[in-house]
């Protein structure tokens, strides 16, 4: 069996090839730094015996989806397990945005990530056998004003997972979605809300993707990792639209 995991030289990313290479699942590592692909492949293999395969490519690409179906053809290597994980996010007010970043953000975020399901779903679907876990996030239950396109992605990862998770089930392909809320990894600095805290209440990468991953195994389409994330966002079903954007956009400026 083979996992082929996007966003794995860091954070929920690397956490989650570790538990699948702890099952014994053979590995393909995607992300843009090679060193460090490269340096958890050699982690990997040697502890727990199994073959890893590296693929360093900018998923936010257009084209790189295709690529990365090509490379992955000529390992000749059979995707039981696809997991989208590459993911970035920006803070700030959107008309003062980068747009190549936005752009770039909605690439990856969601071209990619349904491109490369497209591909493999339809392997899955032939072969009757195959597992899709998307990594979306809390933010796909909520409007985000001061990172508005970010959450708009993960409402988009969420809804188009639950969907495809029914017009799969049929054919024996399971798709799961981990939504996790604020966890420690690089994905804060990435997005400009500064240098990782020390002390932070947040929790791990290896905790939210350990969570992920037994979720996924036991067959739950939609796992929102963390009590407090999973209370809030059944607070916010008796909460107007207005209450829930005028909530989040006084938390989001309180991060600038
Ligand atoms: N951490 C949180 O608070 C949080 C909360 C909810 C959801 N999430 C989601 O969880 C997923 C993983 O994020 P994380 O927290 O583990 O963040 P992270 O530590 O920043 O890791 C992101 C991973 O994505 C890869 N990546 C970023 N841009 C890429 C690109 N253009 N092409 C290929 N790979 C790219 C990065 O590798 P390279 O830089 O080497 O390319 C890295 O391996 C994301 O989808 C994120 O939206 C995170």
């Amino acid at each position: 069996m083979t996992a082929l995991i996007t966003g794995a030289s860091a954070g929920i990313g690397a956490e989650l090839a570790r538990e699948f290479a702890k099952d014994k699942i053979n590995l393909i590592l995607v992300a843009r730094r090679e060193q460090a692909l490269k340096t958890l492949a050699e982690e990997l293999s040697a502890e727990y015996n199994i073959n890893v395969s590296v693929i360093a490519l900018d998923l936010s690409l257009p084209g790189s989806a295709t690529e990365l179906y090509k490379k992955v053809q000529s390992l000749r290597l059979t995707v039981d397990y696809l997991v989208n994980n590459a993911g970035f996010g920006d803070l700030g007010e959107f008309a003062d945005s980068e747009i190549q970043k936005q752009e770039d953000m909605i690439n990856l975020n969601i071209l990619t990530l349904t491109k490369l399901t497209r591909q493999y779903a339809a392997e899955m679907k032939t072969r009757k056998l195959g597992t899709i876990l998307n990594v979306a996030s809390d933010a796909a239950f909520r409007p985000g004003p001061m990172m508005s396109v970010y959450f708009a992605t993960k409402h988009f990862v969420l809804a188009f997972s639950e969907a495809i998770a029914e017009e799969l089930r049929p054919y024996n392909v399971h798709v799961s979605v981990l939504c996790p809320g604020a966890t420690q990894s690089e994905f804060g600095e990435v997005a400009g809300f500064g240098p990782p805290q020390e002390n932070s209440p947040f929790p791990t990468s290896k905790e939210v993707a350990e969570f992920g991953y037994l979720k996924m195994k036991k067959g739950e389409v939609v796992s929102v990792h963390g009590g407090d994330n999973r209370n809030r966002i059944e607070a916010e079903k008796s909460m107007s639209r207005q209450q829930i954007r005028e909530t989040v956009y006084q938390q989001m400026s309180g991060l600038i």
